[in-house]
């Protein structure tokens, strides 16, 4: 059923009109008891999202819609290899990587069996490259691992070594190769010695133009100094695709695999986290699997009016569908942080950025909201202008760590004072009355105070969820990412679209292909072939590039 067909659709509507006339802080106002009542604790990470623009009545008909459209069984066909992503015929079981279960079937198969043992194989081989066992070809320990990889089989890795960096071993550096941007490896290689260097290729398919390209370089970058014998010691893979790696001089036995069940943007929790497995060692990368694993379980079995992602939907679907919100906001209080905005972007917009349900009609309603981000305090001194005082409202994510990894004088306390006050203010706004009184007190004439009136008002009433998490570990990270995870399938849900294709990204690689032809080929008439802007531009760069 569509969303917009559902009894509590015309409910939701009806009532966000009703609350136009009220303000968030209206709401505190008339309830002393908001804060217990808007928000949910589990494990170490607590959520408030009492600075909504949400009361009981939104949070029950929001409740009712979920039943409606009956979520629990759609959460449990996930879980159970129901193939949900249906336009590519697949199931759906990235949860499978971190399950105890010992029994998931995919075609009648057990893929838990596969499970274990490609994690036995690539949890030896972490640790030896670890302890040094693994070796470069003139017996020398490996210092440097480089993962090649994009997407998917980037972000996930790169936001999780970055995040869980003060459990990283201090013998092995991590860099990240994505872009087929040649300055990428270029800038990478420079700093590297070919001997003590590790190459990973991770490529769900194997034939991702760009990743092929920078380890079709790194390869080249090897065998110049090592020699042909070198790749096999140098490189290993992730990959579904076994027959391409080891054609690409990959040993079999370094070639790490992962089912079709498994999307490029949810698969960290498998072969595509080797490089975190080899940064933070087995007992860390276990129990970053036990949190999103408990994540898991608590999305699956806990009622949804106490259900952290499917709340962390629901009010998002809210700001979304009834409060006309477009855009979202990752703002995490901790450099270590850094790279989920950018993690979250995929995880978010490749799953959900699309317009044609699952009976393959034009939604009729607004779907996925533009995702963007930055660190605590950084962004405060770039965009946060406008997410006070811009004409959209932005639904804002604080994610604030309370106790830091690098406790050094004041600087946490600092850190969280604004990420708390930042909260505040969006919700709080600035009244007229309380900037007269200011301007008054800094003694300036009536006359420039009027002039100034208008710029230094905050409407305020602007929403934002906040994440309180007491440290972050490998257990709260994964725990947070599943929750994100989860999130975006309920979204889906709602919004009864496909989360987990990407056609998406196909028009734009196609067309790549036929321009790359065009550059290298000598001149022709490129008017006849493309429209003017496009035949123009190559020709131009045809031009310089002469
Ligand atoms: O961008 C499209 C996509 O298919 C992503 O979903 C995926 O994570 C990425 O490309 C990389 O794909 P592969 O792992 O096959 O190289």
């Amino acid at each position: 059923m569509n969303f917009e067909e559902i009894q509590s659709y015309n409910q939701l509507k009806k009532h966000s009109i009703f609350l136009s006339d009220t303000t968030i802080y209206d709401l505190f106002k008339q309830d002393k008891d908001r804060f217990s009542k808007f928000s949910r604790s589990f494990g170490d990470i607590l959520f408030d999202f009492s600075k909504n623009l949400i009361d009981e009545k939104a949070f029950e008909f929001l409740i009712k819609s979920a039943e409606q459209l009956n979520l629990k069984e759609k959460i449990e066909d996930m879980f159970d290899g129901v193939k949900i992503n249906s336009t590519e015929r697949r199931a759906v079981l990235h949860t499978a990587l971190r399950t105890q279960k010992q029994s998931i079937k995919v075609d009648g198969k057990n893929i838990i069996d596969d499970i274990k043992t490609t994690n036995k194989a690539m949890f030896t081989f972490a640790e030896n490259v670890r302890n040094g066992v693994f070796k470069g070809i003139n017996g020398t320990r490996i210092l440097d691992v480089v993962n090649i990889g994009i997407g998917g089989s980037y972000l996930g890795p790169l936001m999780a070594v970055e995040a869980l960096k003060p459990y990283k071993t201090p013998l092995i550096n991590f860099h990240f190769v994505s872009n087929v941007d040649g300055t990428d490896i270029k800038e990478t290689l420079k700093k590297l010695s070919p001997e003590t260097t590790l190459f990973i290729v991770a490529s769900k398919t194997f034939t991702t133009d760009e990743t092929m390209t920078n380890a079709q370089t790194a390869k080249d970058w090897i065998v110049k100094t090592l020699g042909e014998k070198a790749i096999g010691y140098h490189f290993c893979a992730v990959s579904s695709n076994v027959d391409l790696a080891v054609k690409f001089g990959i040993e079999k036995e370094n070639i790490f695999g992962f089912g079709d069940y498994v999307g490029g943007r949810y698969s960290m929790w498998g072969p595509i986290g080797l490089p975190l497995l080899i940064a933070i060692g087995r007992e860390k990368f276990i129990e970053f699997l036990d949190g999103a694993r408990k994540a898991d379980e608590h999305f699956l079995t806990t009622p949804f009016e106490k259900n952290i992602p499917v709340i962390m939907a629901l009010v998002s679907i809210w700001n979304v569908n009834f409060l006309n919100t477009t855009a979202q906001a990752i703002l995490p209080y901790d450099n270590y942080l850094k790279y989920v905005p950018l993690y979250l972007q995929q995880l978010v917009m490749e799953s959900n950025g699309k317009s044609i349900d699952r009976n393959g009609r034009p939604v009729s309603y607004k779907t996925c909201p533009t995702v963007f981000g930055e660190v605590g305090t950084n962004g405060q001194h770039s965009f946060y202008q406008l997410l006070h005082q811009g004409t959209e409202k932005i639904m804002c994510d604080f994610i604030l760590p309370v106790i830091s990894h690098n406790e050094t004088g004041s600087h946490q306390e600092k850190l969280l004072a604004n990420g708390i006050a930042q909260t505040e203010a969006l919700m709080k706004g600035k009244t007229q009355d309380e900037v007269i009184y200011e301007l008054k007190a800094q003694k300036l004439p009536d006359n420039e105070i009027a002039k100034l009136l208008p710029y230094k008002i905050f409407t305020g009433n602007r929403p934002s969820n906040t994440f309180l998490i007491k440290e972050i570990t490998p257990e709260t990270l994964g725990m947070l990412i599943a929750f994100y995870e989860h999130k975006t399938f309920t979204e889906g849900v709602f919004w009864n679209i496909n989360s987990f294709d990407q056609f998406g990204v196909e028009l734009g690689k196609q067309l790549a292909k036929r321009i790359l032809k065009d550059l290298q080929n000598p001149s022709m008439d490129l008017l006849n072939e493309y429209d003017s802007s496009t035949a123009s531009l190559i020709e131009i760069v045809k031009d310089i590039r002469k």
